[in-house]
């Protein structure tokens, strides 16, 4: 067996995601960046150069006037990676699209042209959405329950994956000389009549190169977790503590293996801000130069997008945690309560959860020299507390720091391998290829070839 290596992902956030509040100020991010194709090309080669697996786009569809910088003007995500797609050639290119406000059958179509035009390099983060204004968008007067929501997701996969099975591999003969170009018994319909989605098929689009594009998942509740256990092969994710890490990696290999799925086909891949410069106190300085640059206003703002956009500027700064209700509980229920229990076991104030929020950053402690950020990074893989990191991608030339100073000492440790073994996603990963069902059903009984 291969030894097990260090997958890399990259976050592409332009002007700036949540708590990024200066970001955009930076001298090497341009205003638009967010919305400049020729910015994601860049980034995507300079992560291709770098031999990550992955880029990774995250999505929303639903703003205010207070939504992070990169939030209120940003490009589609199957638009803007099938351009980088013709830009890259081993990159993986992995899109967020809800399953809250999209049908499977064009979310199928989608992803599976996403991996024609790229040479098998589609990935998808399912999400059902958090922001509860997105219904307001799709005709709806309120968001999915979360029963719902998950319920719809799992069955949204699901006949997705069935779609993708229209064609065996060998349906299309395309024999000019014989005149046959279609053999109609290696194409199937789905025939798909389930709780939420009525899907007839076939899909219009035969089989692509990984056969399945790799799918990912983004939710931490009780459900979201068994969602993730069920169809995830990569899990987007936060790494609060090491401990923490930990116990949620093994709790989803357990949930994975309690499903019959492999869990070393489940790879847990949290996103993390590393923070490096030449010295451990350097870069400490550095973060508080980032921690300083926040917004206490843009903060208290931003707290309420968990809670459904709750207003939190009406209360007391200084009296304790107001009492907030069922806010939240269609929208980031897991990480509304979060914020709840921080407040009510610390007996914050309002003004305290805010500062709190301030100080948190996604570098998950990854701050120091590119030795300190190397050995903690080795430590927490080697601990069991992910399988790869997803890195935040803003400035380039933190970045390049990264890829640089840090990855250097990570390959030669083995930690990272040195270069791409395929080029296709699911290579790269060392995920297989899902065979399809009908192949599969044919080569079991061979009288039926
Ligand atoms: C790490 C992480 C990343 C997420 N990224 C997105 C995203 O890009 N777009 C989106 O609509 N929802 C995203 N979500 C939201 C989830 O799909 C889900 O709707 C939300 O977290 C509430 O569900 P939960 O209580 O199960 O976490 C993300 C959730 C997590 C935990």
């Amino acid at each position: 067996m291969s030894r097990r290596t260090l997958k890399l992902g990259a976050i592409l956030l332009g002007v700036g995601g949540p708590g990024q509040h200066g970001t955009w100020l930076s001298p090497e991010i341009p205003g638009n960046a967010s919305v400049d194709i020729a910015w994601y090309i860049a980034r995507a080669q300079a992560a291709e150069a770098a031999r990550f697996d992955l880029i990774f786009i995250v999505d929303s569809q639903f703003i205010t006037p207070d939504s992070p910088n990169h939030y209120l003007s940003r490009l589609e995500p199957l638009t803007l990676l099938s351009a980088v797609a013709v830009h890259t050639s081993h990159i993986g290119l992995v899109g967020t699209i809800t399953t809250s406000y999209n049908s499977p059958f064009n979310v199928a179509r989608r992803l599976y042209s996403l991996d024609h035009i790229s040479g098998g390099r589609a990935g998808w983060n399912v999400v059902t959405s958090g922001d509860a204004g997105t219904a307001g968008n799709y005709s709806l007067d309120e968001h999915y329950d979360y029963p719902t929501r998950y319920g719809r997701a799992l069955e949204h996969v699901r006949v997705a994956q069935g779609l993708w099975d229209s064609y065996e591999e060998d349906a299309f003969p395309r024999d000019k000389e014989r005149g046959v170009f279609l053999d109609p018994g290696k194409q199937h319909a789905l025939g798909h009549r389930g709780q939420y989605f009525a899907v007839v098929g076939p899909l219009n689009l035969e089989r692509s190169p990984q056969g399945q594009p790799v799918i990912f998942q983004a939710g931490d509740s009780e459900e979201g977790r068994e969602l993730g256990a069920a169809i995830a092969e990569g899990i987007f994710t936060h790494a609060h503590t090491l401990e923490q890490a930990q116990a949620f990696r093994a709790e989803m290999r357990e949930r994975a293996a309690a499903k019959d799925r492999d869990p070393d086909h489940v790879l847990i891949m949290p996103g993390i801000f590393p923070v490096i410069a030449e010295t451990d106190e350097a870069a400490r300085a550095k973060e508080a130069a980032i921690l300083g640059t926040k917004s206490f206003d843009r903060a208290l703002r931003e707290l309420g997008r968990p809670f459904g956009w709750h207003d939190f500027s009406q209360y007391d700064l200084d009296a304790p945690f107001p009492e907030v209700g069922g806010a939240g509980d269609r929208s980031f229920r897991t990480q509304a309560e979060a914020i709840k229990k921080l407040a009510r076991v610390n007996n914050y104030t309002l003004r305290q959860v805010v500062e709190h929020q301030l100080r948190a950053t996604w570098s998950g402690g990854f701050v120091g020299s590119p030795a300190t950020v190397a050995d903690e990074i080795e430590r927490w893989f080697s601990a069991g507390a992910f399988d790869g990191i997803n890195i935040s991608v803003t400035v380039p030339s933190e970045f390049a720091l990264f890829t640089g100073e840090v990855l250097p000492i990570l390959r030669e440790r083995g930690v990272v391998r040195r270069e791409y073994d395929s080029t296709t996603l699911r290579g790269n990963l060392g995920l297989p290829i899902p065979p399809n069902r009908y192949s599969a059903a044919r080569a079991a009984t061979p009288a039926l070839v």
